[in-house]
């Protein structure tokens, strides 16, 4: 994972912008309890950094990031598949979202998804419901405005990457704040558009990663543009981000 996260942040700061866009298009498939879960692409081109990851953002839950060293691509026909399986219980409700090794996306976020019911258990890690909260996120927060994250510096030396999730739309790693210190808050500016849903991740230099529950970006017509992607002014930010890809999760791979 070191070399991911050093190759994911070397490739955002040299880069700038966050979505790869190989595909045109991403779906999902319905997923039951340790069922198969599958996600199909078409259009555009595989990304440069191979392998696929699949990133999945339950709500208030650890996101898991899984390698899908297996898929398919059709070169003429120009559509993939992948298939594989995720640990969460039934009536976990998550977005994901298809990216490149560096944890960038590669299209737009799912749709929020749930795992429907079914009698299998046996992807269930036993431990499931313990999840520590690390990181408060301050609410509610607006377009293009400052949000405070809080911590334990006691437990955290460096503030969390942070990426917001849009279902249906894009995902961003958010700027943080230069000025952060060692304080206990770090703040970072909400660059989604008002009235859009968003999950936040929290991904550390630890290996910690948190996600938020399903928020709902403030503000309104009068809000401040200047953060989002389609202004101009914006076009080369988030450079003092850092971001951290979620780990890989051992309890997750890919089914037979
Ligand atoms: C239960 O789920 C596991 C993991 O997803 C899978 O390998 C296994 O085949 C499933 N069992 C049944 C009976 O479907
Ligand atoms: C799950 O996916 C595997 C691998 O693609 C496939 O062999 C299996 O038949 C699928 N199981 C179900 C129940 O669809
Ligand atoms: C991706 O999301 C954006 C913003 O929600 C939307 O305008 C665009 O149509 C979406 N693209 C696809 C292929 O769904
Ligand atoms: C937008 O929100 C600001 C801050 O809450 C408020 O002062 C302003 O009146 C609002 N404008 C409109 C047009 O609702």
């Amino acid at each position: 994972m070191t070399f991911v996260r050093l190759a994911l942040a070397c490739t955002l700061l040299a880069l700038g912008p966050q979505v790869v866009l190989s595909f045109n298009t991403i779906s999902f498939s319905a997923v039951e309890q340790c069922g198969n879960f599958s996600v199909h692409f078409s259009g555009g081109k595989l990304p440069a950094s191979l392998p696929l990851t699949l990133t999945v953002v339950p709500f208030n839950l650890t996101p898991i990031s899984i390698a899908i060293s297996t898929y398919t691509w059709d070169p003429s026909k120009l559509t993939g598949a992948a298939v594989t399986f995720l640990p969460f219980a039934v009536d976990t409700r998550f977005v994901a979202s298809l990216d490149d090794a560096n944890g960038v996306g590669t299209g737009n976020v799912s749709e929020i998804l749930q795992i429907d019911p079914s009698s299998n258990t046996s992807c269930l890690p036993m431990n499931y419901q313990s999840v520590a909260e690390r990181y408060q996120v301050a609410t509610p927060f607006s377009q293009c405005q400052d949000f405070d994250v809080t911590y334990d510096p006691s437990i955290v030396d460096t503030p969390p990457a942070v990426r917001a999730f849009v279902p249906k739309g894009p995902s961003v790693f958010l700027n943080q704040d230069v000025t952060a210190s060692s304080t206990g808050t770090a703040s970072y500016n909400m660059a989604v558009s008002q009235g859009e849903q968003v999950v936040l991740t929290f991904s550390d230099d630890t290996g910690f990663h948190q996600a938020s529950d399903l928020l709902t970006v403030g503000g309104n017509a009068s809000s401040s543009a200047s953060c989002l992607p389609n202004s101009q002014s914006s076009a080369m930010s988030n450079q003092n981000s850092s971001p951290q890809s979620p780990g890989s999760s051992t309890n997750s791979g890919l089914s037979k």
